[in-house]
């Protein structure tokens, strides 16, 4: 047997941004004053900031040099080709539109391709993409295998489509009512899953005999496609790239939130290999974003984005993010702290429902305790839950999600193995004292994704 070799970060830090400590006190007050929601702390009182992988991750040398690169002109900068010509070597997509972020690409393509009154059939929600959706007079309905919603299924593929929930719907409302079928690699809401290569592949035979486009939300696919190469039976000899463009060539087109995988702090696009499709972006996005050579971006921006894409596929930058957010996860699980399992590709979830099982849903157990590990700790993280679900647009009524998570992001090459202990630390005293966390009640909510501004008390103040 050979000895386990360690593994460590390909690169070398070269700058550095001095984080700022806080006291309890200083804590306890900030989340007060922040309505108990963490979207809502001034990021300078937080010490090591959990809350999204979104463009939150370090830039490389490359990087950074490509910004003094920037051709500012209006049209036709020469960083919008160098993007697009990324765009088409890594992911093969043929035409591509810039946009500001993900939610602008997700923007134009629900207003191009759903009519009102059709479905998007998807492997589970995303807050934004489904606001778009309906937004654009559709409606979402999950065709994801049911053990995504079992955060202690240890399935490995649990971003898979159930082709039997899609051919249920085809059969009950006809192929001309799905106005397309949107596949995210990996699955945010679900613990950051994988969809597997096998499974994608049966549904594009599915979809292409039915004449359904897949529309592919790309935000984290060389994740995805790095999972694959892990766990996929006859995938471990290939690199994360070539899965990549497999994945993509499997799809009509694609959303991207370049702020994850992209290794950019703003940025995304939306592509497809149909012409008429990429004329009417074209002519959209023009109106919501910017021409169509910057969507919203600066010329740096693009070039930053190129870059990124090139390293974010490479096999040794993947295996070192995602064996960061594997390191977590297992000391976690080491702790008997309740998270989804198996352990995802850009962050580790802590099964609320499990660790408050006291706090009923309608008390935000998730809510309450990101809000209770800041103060513990200054670790800011998520909640991915009740008021990440919404209401339900028909009825009124609170969405009631199987998953009431917190999720505890790591940006891409941004902190140690010692941040990810102290973090470890901080849920595990929590945990301790979990049986003190009592809910929240809402006490302003916003129409829309009301998860990134509601305000809350501690039930009983
Ligand atoms: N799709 C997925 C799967 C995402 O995770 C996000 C963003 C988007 C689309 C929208 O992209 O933010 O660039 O407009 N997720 C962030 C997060 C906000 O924290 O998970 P965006």
């Amino acid at each position: 047997m050979t000895k386990k070799a360690s593994w460590a970060e390909p690169f070398k830090i070269k700058m550095v941004e001095p984080l700022f400590m806080t006291t309890r006190e200083q804590r306890v007050k900030a989340i007060e004053e922040a309505g108990y929601n963490t979207f809502l702390l001034p990021s300078e009182l937080v010490y090591i900031d959990l809350l999204t992988d979104s463009g939150t991750s370090a830039m490389s040398d490359r990087q950074w040099a490509g910004l003094m690169l920037g051709d500012e002109a209006y049209a036709g900068s020469r960083n919008y080709y160098h993007l697009e010509e990324a765009i088409r070597k890594y992911y093969g997509y043929k035409y591509v539109v810039p946009t500001h972020q993900g939610r602008g690409a997700e923007n134009i393509l629900s207003q191009i391709l759903i009519k009102k009154g059709q479905l998007v059939p998807g492997n589970m929600y995303f807050t934004t993409t489904r606001l778009h959706q309906e937004l654009a007079g559709g409606t979402f309905a999950d065709i994801i295998v049911d053990e995504a919603h079992d955060p202690r299924s240890t399935f490995p593929f649990k971003g898979n489509v159930d082709l039997g929930k899609l051919q249920a719907l085809i059969d009950a409302h006809g192929a001309e009512r799905i106005a397309y079928v949107s596949i995210a690699t990996t699955v945010n809401m679900a613990g950051g899953q994988p969809i597997s290569l096998a499974n994608l592949k049966a549904l594009r035979k599915l979809c292409t005999k039915q004449g359904i486009r897949i529309i592919h939300d790309m935000t984290r696919v060389a994740e995805n496609a790095y999972m694959i190469k892990m766990l996929e039976e006859g995938q471990g000899h290939r690199s994360a790239a070539d899965i990549v463009k497999e994945i993509c060539s499997l799809t009509d087109g694609a959303t991207m939130s370049a702020k994850k995988d992209a290794l950019v702090n703003i940025g995304g696009f939306m592509a497809t290999n149909e012409w008429d499709v990429f004329e009417e972006a074209r002519n959209m996005v023009v109106v919501y974003e910017g021409l169509h050579t910057y969507g919203g971006l600066a010329g740096r921006d693009m070039e930053a984005m190129a870059i990124g894409i090139t390293e974010s596929v490479d096999d040794d930058h993947i295996r070192a993010r995602v064996g960061q957010v594997e390191y977590l996860g297992k000391k976690l699980i080491d702790m008997g702290i309740p998270i989804v399992l198996p352990i995802g590709s850009h962050g580790v979830f802590l099964d609320a429902k499990a660790f408050l099982p006291h706090v009923p849903q309608t008390a935000f157990p998730a809510q309450a305790l990101a809000a209770e590990l800041y103060i513990d700790s200054g670790v800011r993280a998520m909640e991915r839950g009740i008021v990440s679900a919404g209401r339900n647009k028909e009825t009124g009524d609170h969405y009631y999600p199987e998953l009431e998570l917190v999720r505890l992001t790591i940006p891409r090459r941004v902190y140690t193995q010692a941040h990810m202990d102290v973090v470890a630390e901080s849920v595990e005293r929590v945990y301790e004292r979990r049986d003190r966390i009592t809910g929240l009640k809402m006490t302003y909510e916003p129409k829309y994704l009301r998860f990134f501004q509601a305000r809350f008390e501690p039930l009983g103040a």
